[in-house]
């Protein structure tokens, strides 16, 4: 079953070809960091703008590569939130439109829930057995889950203010690093003293699976201050690595620290900022440790795709899920969960 995703829910602008919901024939990524990169941060109406404006030769360049039709399609997925909503709705537009043309059924899906889901589609990697403890992580999320089934997501912790992508790119902009920050911070730290600065780790002792990380901002922000110059380049990469050290602690311990209580084997990392190498790293030596089963999703499928949304909508139209009472999802508007062709 061949199935087209189309994600734009921030500023990546995605289409992609899934068959039978793990073989990924093509996943074209449009990103717009380069419109956003002067604003430092994702400005919602430019982002619209360009969803508006790469749409069609997004989902063309995607039926392309996989040498297919649009009438060759079995289904039609897009996400449907959460996200900015105008950026959303380009993409829930074009998938009622290619329905109502093709007659193709189409499944409206959860961001977060592609994110987690994107675990099914690692080569060579036996998925994820339900339940699973998900940890979803990127610029506008970090929550842990218990992932009982297709559409049945329940919430253990979550941060309470910044999530860790944020708290990366503000860092990162803080000490003059290029946005996204997230990445230049990893690519910077490699092989520098993760102690060099200490910084807290919020919340660590209380009984909750909660997250904090602004308070690791401010602390950043005041040390920025006690130095008597500007940091050169290897202060600020033995600054960022003490910072990313930071947030990975806590990551590590909240996540690893869910899949014990709960009892659950197997432990799944995605999201932009589950592309972090140290994060990936310290998270599979923790899961090691107590004897869990690490799957981190491939980097090419960790920031925002379509193939994620293809393989989830799959799912929903045609797995396991296709016969029996649709569950709800998280966060998720019941109304547009399907959303019917013509
Ligand atoms: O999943 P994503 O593409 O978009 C959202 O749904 O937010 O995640 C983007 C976030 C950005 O904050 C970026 O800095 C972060 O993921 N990110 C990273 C890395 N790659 C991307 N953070 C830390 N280390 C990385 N290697
Ligand atoms: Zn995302």
């Amino acid at each position: 079953m061949k199935v087209l995703g189309i994600e734009s829910s921030c500023d990546e602008t995605s289409a992609a070809v899934v068959i039978d919901g793990r073989q990924v024939v093509s996943n074209v990524v449009w990103s717009q960091i380069k419109v956003h990169e002067p604003f430092g941060g994702v400005v919602p109406e430019l982002a619209s703008r360009n969803h508006l404006r790469y749409i069609t030769p997004v989902v063309d360049s995607a039926l392309r590569k996989a040498g297919i039709a649009p009438s060759d399609l079995d289904g039609l997925a897009v996400t449907i939130g959460p996200g900015l909503m105008g950026s959303l709705l380009v993409g829930v537009q074009f998938a009622k439109a290619m329905a109502a043309a093709t007659g193709t059924p189409l499944v409206g899906v959860n961001h977060l829930e592609g994110h987690l889901s994107a675990s099914f589609m690692i080569d060579g990697i036996e998925p994820p057995e339900f339940p699973y403890v998900g940890l979803a992580v990127s610029g506008g999320h970090t929550s842990i889950y218990l992932v009982e089934g297709w559409g049945r997501l329940k919430l253990l912790g979550r941060t309470l203010d910044d999530a860790a992508g944020e708290a990366f790119d503000k860092a990162a902009s803080m000490l003059g690093l290029s946005y996204p920050g997230g990445v230049v911070i990893d690519r910077i730290s490699r092989g520098r003293n993760v102690a060099a600065v200490g910084f807290p780790r919020p919340m660590l002792r209380e009984s909750t699976m909660n997250m904090s990380f602004s308070g690791l901002k401010t602390a950043l922000k005041r040390h920025l201050e006690t130095l008597p110059a500007t940091p050169d380049a290897d202060q600020t990469a033995e600054i960022a690595a003490s910072f990313q050290e930071a947030v990975v602690d806590i990551l590590v311990a909240r996540t690893v620290g869910a899949a014990v209580s709960t009892g659950v084997r197997d432990v799944v990392i995605a999201g932009g900022v589950a592309a972090n190498s140290r994060l990936r790293e310290r998270m599979d030596l923790a899961c090691r440790a107590a004897d869990r089963r690490l799957l981190a999703v491939p980097l090419s499928l960790c920031t925002d795709n379509a193939a994620m949304i293809a393989g989830l909508g799959y799912q929903y139209l045609f797995g396991v899920l296709r016969d029996a009472e649709c569950p709800r999802g998280i966060d998720m508007d019941p109304f547009m969960r399907h959303v019917s062709a013509g």
